[in-house]
């Protein structure tokens, strides 16, 4: 577990996991580009998620959403009136804090306070900027991101980026119910970006004004409700252990009615124990038919469900299970990172620390690295082809540059399960020497035979 969040920073930026956005022109106000490792590991994640949640389930079913939407659709949803955070401003400097966030930095506890209650405290703590500077009076500030639909920039063109991927799945609820024919209960299931005009965004990927989401709104007849809760609460619970996340740092909170979203009955964060503290990871939440009912209230559109079997008719009530991907990833790369005595040794160099990422096999960017002993030939020519015949299944990487010592170090950084030397005696035998990153121990494996070796290590 990392303890130290610039040596993960550092790690990411040098080996191609993430970096600043833009850096070219000094950034962008904390956007994150995703590298050519990050990207896999992002991927890896999503499939993982979508294979387990949609391919893997019979009563869970895919949608990819527009992400602009009509903005009717966020009047519904109440995120118009109610997605606010409340905001302060540094009367000189004219820097924007988060109300919340600067009173919990000094010392008080805001879980369950209203917004008039925040803003009176300001006044009793006779509370400063960071810099020491008067602050505005408090006032609520939307979230959603505005722009303007088409070339005209006036009220009636206004549109908003989504805060959410959810809303997608309500709207469309009914055209998928039939289309698919789907029966009570079942869930509609995205992955996609979301925007959000955060006020303080930071500690590198977890607060970002754009992220991405995958989030299921899963119906079920109103009685099940509690039924269904504490089924994706385990789901969850389970996911978070089978992507590495140690349980120790892995808390399930239940969420008072005063700190639950708007249209939450019942919510429980995962929260993770990140180096700068216990924050949310994901969340659940019992959204029960306030999205389906605003929607058929403001459309005029029917969104009802008739039982099958009862001739029961009723609008469903919605379980929502969502994650957020970089959270994921950062939590993900927070968990796998460990600094061990050195082990590779023979590079030349003097390391008193390695660092290795023991990333789940299933979410490493890359699976494999072929690395010739030495650049000469027939060994280079050999190692490619196995590399080239690997690539058909697995993310390989050909490596043969430096010492070997030095590209075992390089593929533990990034976590590289497995390592596949071909040396002189490769073209004699043909066999070639598999190192595993976890148990250092080494194999020989027919070159014949190497992708059902993998496939049983790897899977497909
Ligand atoms: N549809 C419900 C919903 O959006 P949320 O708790 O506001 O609920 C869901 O967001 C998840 O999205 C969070 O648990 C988190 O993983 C991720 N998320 C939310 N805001 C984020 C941000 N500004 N940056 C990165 N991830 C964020």
């Amino acid at each position: 577990m990392v303890e130290n969040m610039d040596a993960l920073i550092s790690l990411c930026k040098r080996r191609g996991f993430v970096f600043p956005g833009s850096e070219i022109y000094g950034g962008l106000a904390n956007a994150w580009d995703y590298g050519p490792l990050g990207v896999e590991l992002e991927n890896n994640i999503k499939q993982l998620w979508w294979k387990r949640f949609v391919q893997g389930r019979d009563d869970v079913v895919g949608v990819d959403s527009a992400l602009i939407m009509n903005p009717k659709v966020w009047e519904a949803s109440g995120h118009i009136a109610t997605f606010n955070d409340p905001l302060v401003e540094d009367k000189k400097t004219h820097e924007r804090f988060r109300l919340d966030h600067l009173l919990e930095e000094h010392g008080v506890a805001v879980s369950g306070m209203t917004f008039e209650q925040m803003s009176s405290k300001v006044q009793e703590l006779g509370l400063k900027s960071p810099a020491g500077n008067e602050l505005t009076e408090p006032k609520q500030f939307n979230m959603m991101f505005r722009t303007h639909l088409g070339p005209v920039e006036d009220r009636d063109n206004v549109v908003y980026l989504r805060p959410e991927t959810a809303q997608g799945q309500f709207v469309d609820f009914k055209i998928i119910q039939e289309q698919m024919r789907l029966r009570l209960p079942f869930g509609i299931a995205q992955i996609g970006k979301a925007f959000r005009n955060e006020i303080t965004p930071g500690n590198f990927i977890f607060r970002t004004r754009e992220f991405e989401q995958m989030e299921i709104e899963y119906f079920v007849h109103p009685n099940d409700w509690q039924k269904w809760f504490d089924f994706w609460l385990d789901l969850q619970k389970q996911w978070c252990k089978d992507v590495g996340l140690p349980e120790s740092a892995t808390k399930f909170v239940e969420i008072a009615e005063s700190d639950r979203a708007h249209y939450s009955k019942r919510s429980v964060d995962t929260e993770f124990v990140f180096p700068f503290g216990q924050k949310e990871l994901y969340g659940l939440a019992y959204r029960t038919d306030h999205d389906l009912s605003s929607h058929a209230k403001l459309s005029g559109k029917d969104m009802s469900y008739r039982d099958p079997i009862t001739n029961e008719v009723f609008v469903p009530h919605c379980i929502e299970p969502t994650w957020g991907v970089n959270r994921t990833v950062l939590a993900v790369l927070c968990s796998a990172y460990e600094e061990v005595d050195a082990r590779s040794g023979d590079d030349g160099a003097v390391h008193e620390k390695e660092v290795v990422l023991r990333l789940p096999k299933s979410l490493a960017p890359i699976k494999v690295a072929v690395l010739p002993l030495s650049k000469k030939e027939p060994l280079a020519t050999k190692a490619r082809e196995i590399a080239t015949s690997l690539k058909k299944n697995w993310m390989c990487q050909y490596d043969e540059t430096g010492s070997i010592g030095k590209r075992y170090r390089r593929q533990d950084e990034v976590g590289t399960p497995y390592c596949l030397t071909v040396d002189f005696d490769s073209l004699e035998d043909q066999k070639v020497t598999v190192r595993d990153r976890d148990t250092m121990g080494q194999e020989r494996i027919g070159i014949a035979d190497l992708t059902p070796y993998f496939a049983g290590l790897l899977g497909y």
